[in-house]
């Protein structure tokens, strides 16, 4: 539509004109209103899982992995038979976290030890938090 057909009728067209354009202004100021929503709507729906994935992308990040799964053992054990043994015990976090972080051998029957680790108390406190969620 261009200005010479407004002018000819303008009754309706310039009417027409205003609907149309009110109509995208509407959409396109939903679409705007909606891009700058998402990136928030995005963060909020992750959050749950960001906050459950701390602890399995801890224990990625520190090569736990190499000797352990959740679900079998590999050379050490299961985090989720470690977590049965410990669960609701007094004092069970303080003392695996010494564990992980000093090493220990002989206490799942294998012949292999776990070597020390070397973690901040931050990410220990994650990781063996997460390790006793486990089921
Ligand atoms: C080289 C292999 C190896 C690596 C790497 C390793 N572990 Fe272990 N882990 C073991 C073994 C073997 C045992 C069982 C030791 C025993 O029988 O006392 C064990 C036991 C454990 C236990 C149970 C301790 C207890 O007191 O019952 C926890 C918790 C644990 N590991 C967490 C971790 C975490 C967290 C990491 C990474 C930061 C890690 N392990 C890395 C081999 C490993």
């Amino acid at each position: 539509m261009n200005r010479a057909s407004v002018a000819r009728a303008p009754g309706i067209q310039v009417f027409d004109l205003l609907l149309i354009c009110s109509n995208k202004t509407t959409k396109k100021g939903y679409a705007v209103k909606l891009v700058r929503l998402l990136p928030a709507l995005f963060a909020l729906s992750c959050l749950p899982a960001l906050a459950a994935d701390d602890g399995a992308k801890l224990i990625a990040k520190y090569n736990c992995l190499g000797c352990h799964a959740v679900d079998h053992k590999i050379v050490g054990p299961a985090y989720k038979d470690v977590a049965a043994r410990y669960r609701g015990q007094k004092g069970a976090e303080a003392m695996l976290m010494q564990e992980v972080r000093a090493g220990t051998k002989g206490k799942w029957g294998g012949p292999v030890a776990m070597p020390p680790q070397q973690i901040s108390d931050t990410d220990l406190k994650v990781i063996v938090q997460w390790i006793l969620a486990q089921k």
